[in-house]
């Protein structure tokens, strides 16, 4: 009979996890080009997303916001400033206990146009020390090749994912980085959250497509995502065909929606949204679109072409591994069903059995456990969950922050892992999002933290920049040194 783990794994990966346009800072130093963050702007006070949204992005608007004298406010371009500061750092998440970390390689501190003959030395640089030092340190890095920093050159002068061309692009720069960096780091991630792809025409972080473009924007939209697919492909032949001991997976957001009622319109409903939310996982893990897509796309009206080329790529190049960002779950009724049975959920009523976070994200530690055997039971692939967290105001009390909701939080998904590693899933690491506070990916404030360790900065990039550990560190420090034993 197969014996079953009673608890983590000696070899789990206790992580963190964050994105280097959140962080880095230094948005223009040493050869950086701009990136499609460092467009994003902070309305300060409002607590507004706008990661989904773009439709700003024109031409004009991102001259308009590059331009020196543009008084809107960029917090990503200067981040926490751990381009200065990544030493510092990273010594206290190593105190933290932390056994991995999972950032990203800025693409346009590599390529800073995207299309450039060679790379920048320079940024290279970087990542050489910053490897180095996490190596030193005892802690693995996994890294994200693509988390919204395409070089904003290629969506002016080249409509982002939108032209096939950027494939071309990313295969370069994912083949510099391959090469560079391999014997250094060996877990690798093509895109972060590839299926957030918003409403209408899709995110501009995501896509970098520019709007105004004539013609279907869900044609358009859907076969950006297909061009992103085939690069991920090509990302991972790469990575095979030359380096032996390279894993390379993939990432997805899971926030599974659960039917209002029981009503079997809600429940298909619901259905119908998770499978739009899990197929780039079929695409890129099992190497093939599922049928019901097929369906979606003649309904409305999306064309593009799959050539038996692109499906040969993608059929015999599938991931290594299974990441997902996990925060909330919604519910979801028929009438909910936004873009073409997809993101709609900006009415769906709140969930009575759950609280809500200050950004009204719906605190769910069992979902994470049904999001791990929905994963599990359709991919049979080793997981890693590479991000979660919670997003909260913090203040300072007695020279520190007493955030026992955050402690909590982060106790009770543990026992949702620890549970699914009992069921026999194979979840080989969790990657607490943001682990010292960061800019947040879709307001760009600061005051929305997730950090066990505090950063005395507000949303204008103002104060001390002083580094103060809070009450979830010792918490978090705790699981991980009794590998998830002592949790509460
Ligand atoms: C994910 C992103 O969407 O969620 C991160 O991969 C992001 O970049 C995280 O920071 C949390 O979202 P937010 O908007 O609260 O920062």
């Amino acid at each position: 009979m197969k014996e079953l783990l009673n608890g983590f794994p000696e070899s789990f990966l206790w992580g963190g996890a964050f994105a280097a346009n959140q962080m880095e800072g230094a948005w223009d130093k040493d050869g950086k080009g701009p990136c499609a963050s460092d467009v994003n702007i902070c309305n300060v006070g409002k607590h507004e997303s706008h990661v989904l949204d773009n439709r700003k992005f024109t031409k004009e608007t991102i001259e308009n916001y590059l331009n020196k004298d543009c008084d809107l406010i960029f917090p990503k371009r200067w981040g926490i400033d751990f381009y200065h500061t990544y030493k510092e750092d990273l010594a206290l998440l190593k105190e933290l206990g932390l056994k991995s970390i999972r950032t990203s390689i800025n693409w346009s501190r590599i390529y800073p146009n995207g299309d450039d003959e060679t790379p920048n030395e320079d940024g290279l640089k970087f990542y050489d020390d910053l490897f180095d030092e996490m190596l030193s340190l005892g802690i693995e890095p996994m890294v994200t090749m693509s988390h919204y920093e395409m070089p904003l050159n290629i969506s002016l002068k080249y409509d982002g994912w939108a032209n096939r061309e950027t494939i071309q692009m990313f295969k370069k720069y994912a083949a510099t980085i391959l090469d560079r960096y391999h014997g250094i780091v060996k877990k690798w991630i093509t895109f972060n959250q590839i299926n957030l792809i918003g409403a209408g025409e899709g995110s501009f972080n995501h896509f970098g497509i520019l709007q105004g473009k004539q013609g279907n924007h869900l044609s358009r939209k859907y076969s950006a995502l297909h061009n992103m697919y085939l690069a991920s492909s090509e990302a991972i032949k790469y990575g095979h065909e030359h380096y032996h001991d390279v894993e390379i997976g993939i990432m997805l957001l899971l926030e599974p929606v659960y039917p209002a009622t029981c009503n079997p319109k809600d429940v298909l409903a619901a259905q119908t949204y998770n499978r739009m939310m899990y197929y780039s996982g079929d695409v890129m893990a099992k190497g093939y679109y599922p049928e019901y897509v097929f369906k979606y796309f003649a309904e409305n009206e999306i064309d593009f072409e799959i050539s038996d080329e692109d499906e040969k790529l993608l059929k015999n190049n599938t991931a290594d591994f299974f990441t997902f960002s996990y925060y909330a779950t919604e519910i979801f009724a028929e009438n909910n069903l936004g873009d073409g049975g997809y993101y709609g959920v900006g009415n769906a009523p709140a969930n009575q059995y759950l609280k809500l976070s200050p950004w009204k994200w719906a605190i769910d530690p069992d979902g994470l456990l049904y999001t791990l055997r929905t994963v599990y039971d359709r991919y049979r692939l080793p997981i890693y969950i590479t991000e979660n967290g919670l997003g909260n105001f913090d203040t300072l009390e007695d020279g520190t922050v007493h955030d026992v909701e955050r402690s909590k939080y982060l106790q009770d998904h543990v026992v949702a892992m620890k549970e699914a590693i009992k069921e026999g899933i194979d979840l080989r690491g969790y990657y607490w999002w943001g682990p010292i506070d960061i800019i947040s990916c879709g307001s760009s404030e600061m005051c929305k933290r997730y950090g066990m360790v505090y950063v005395d900065q507000d949303d204008y990039g103002n104060g001390s920049k002083r580094r103060i550990k809070k009450d979830s560190f010792n918490v978090y420090q705790r699981i991980i040194e009794s590998n998830g034993e002592k949790i509460y």
